[in-house]
């Protein structure tokens, strides 16, 4: 493959060729979009570091889901934003907290969009660490049982799938244990299992309210510099149970995206994550880039990477420019 034998220029010459050779093919059915669920009627408050997101009441939420699923977009992943903390996460596992009040009137309105939730408790401790704390020590075993209720509240609202975030050693078992002795043993666990600690979390801490009160996430979640430690985490993951392993964030961690595909045959979601759209976003306003354009390429750049399914909260705008 030498040239001028070979010129690689050949296949580029028109459209057509260039969607014959095509690698990497972005779908609608790829994406997930994530939103926000908070208490009210009418409620549709914009998040300021995240242009175009916002924190919705069930009724937004529906018709914003409705409008993502018209568009081919098959599944939602739900945060809540509790209109009360305290030391236990109370209102994670609560039968009328507001992802699992969301759930249900999602399930009845739109009953072929697929609902997921993420089990996590920061939104809910008042503390906003993602397990229950001892001192300024959060205590992994401690927290798995409220882990595992949560997820087991979700699945009674009628979540189809759940989606643990909080890094807490063993929550896969824990969750898949409590759901398989309550007759939800079809229920599906994307896992966050390589979850870095990561600067690009900032804008969803302000979505969610969800910054950690003191300290950081750094002896839970991931140190950025580890690799080898992903794909135990992964593989520590799917032991426990675990169905789509997700990696998260996207763009700063493909190659940990594109090693995890090759070390599991499982479905490999990746989350591209708030940081990582309010660049895109804060850069396009600002007439920097094309901001259509570059979100197109980082999707395809994360599909290409390995990820079968993309967490984005340009679920939306992509849908529409794929259709
Ligand atoms: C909470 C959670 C976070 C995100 C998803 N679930 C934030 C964090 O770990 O602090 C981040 C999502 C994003 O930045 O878009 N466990
Ligand atoms: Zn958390």
């Amino acid at each position: 493959m030498i040239f001028p034998d070979y010129r690689p220029r050949r296949l580029r010459q028109n459209e057509a060729f260039r969607r014959m050779i095509r690698e990497t093919k972005l779908s609608v059915d790829d994406l997930i979009l994530p939103l926000f669920a908070i208490s009210g009627k009418g409620v549709k408050n914009p998040i300021e570091s995240m242009p175009g997101q916002y924190q919705l009441s069930v009724d937004n939420l529906v018709k914003t889901s409705k409008e993502a699923f018209e568009l081919g977009v098959p599944a939602v992943i739900l945060f809540g934003i509790p209109h009360n903390k305290d030391p236990l996460a109370t209102r994670a596992y609560a039968k009328d907290g507001i992802v699992q009040k969301a759930t249900r009137a999602l399930k009845e309105k739109l009953p072929d969009l697929a609902v997921i939730t993420d089990v996590c408790l920061c939104q809910y401790t008042d503390h906003g660490h993602c397990g229950v704390i001892d001192g300024h020590n959060i205590d992994n075993d401690a927290s798995l049982d409220l882990l595992a209720r949560t997820a087991l509240s979700h699945a009674e609202a009628g979540a189809d799938m759940v989606a643990p975030s909080d890094m807490m050693d063993g929550r896969v078992a824990e969750i898949r244990n409590i759901l398989d002795e309550n007759d939800f043993n079809n229920l599906p666990i994307l896992s966050y299992a390589a979850k870095y600690c990561s600067a690009y979390y900032g804008p969803f801490r302000d979505a969610a309210d969800s910054a950690p009160k003191f300290g950081d996430r750094r002896t839970y979640q991931m140190d950025p510099a580890n690799a080898l430690e992903a794909i135990r985490e992964v593989t520590m993951d799917i032991e426990e149970g675990a169905d789509i392993i997700m990696v998260k964030p996207a763009l700063a961690y493909l190659d940990i995206i594109c090693r995890i595909r090759e070390e599991t045959d499982l479905p490999v979601a990746a989350y591209n994550v708030s940081g990582e759209y309010s660049m895109i976003k804060a850069a396009a306003e600002k007439g920097w880039l094309d901001g259509k354009k570059v979100m197109m390429e980082t999707l395809t750049a994360i599909k290409r990477a390995g990820a079968d399914l993309i967490l984005t909260y340009f679920a939306i705008e992509a849908a529409k420019e794929l259709n």
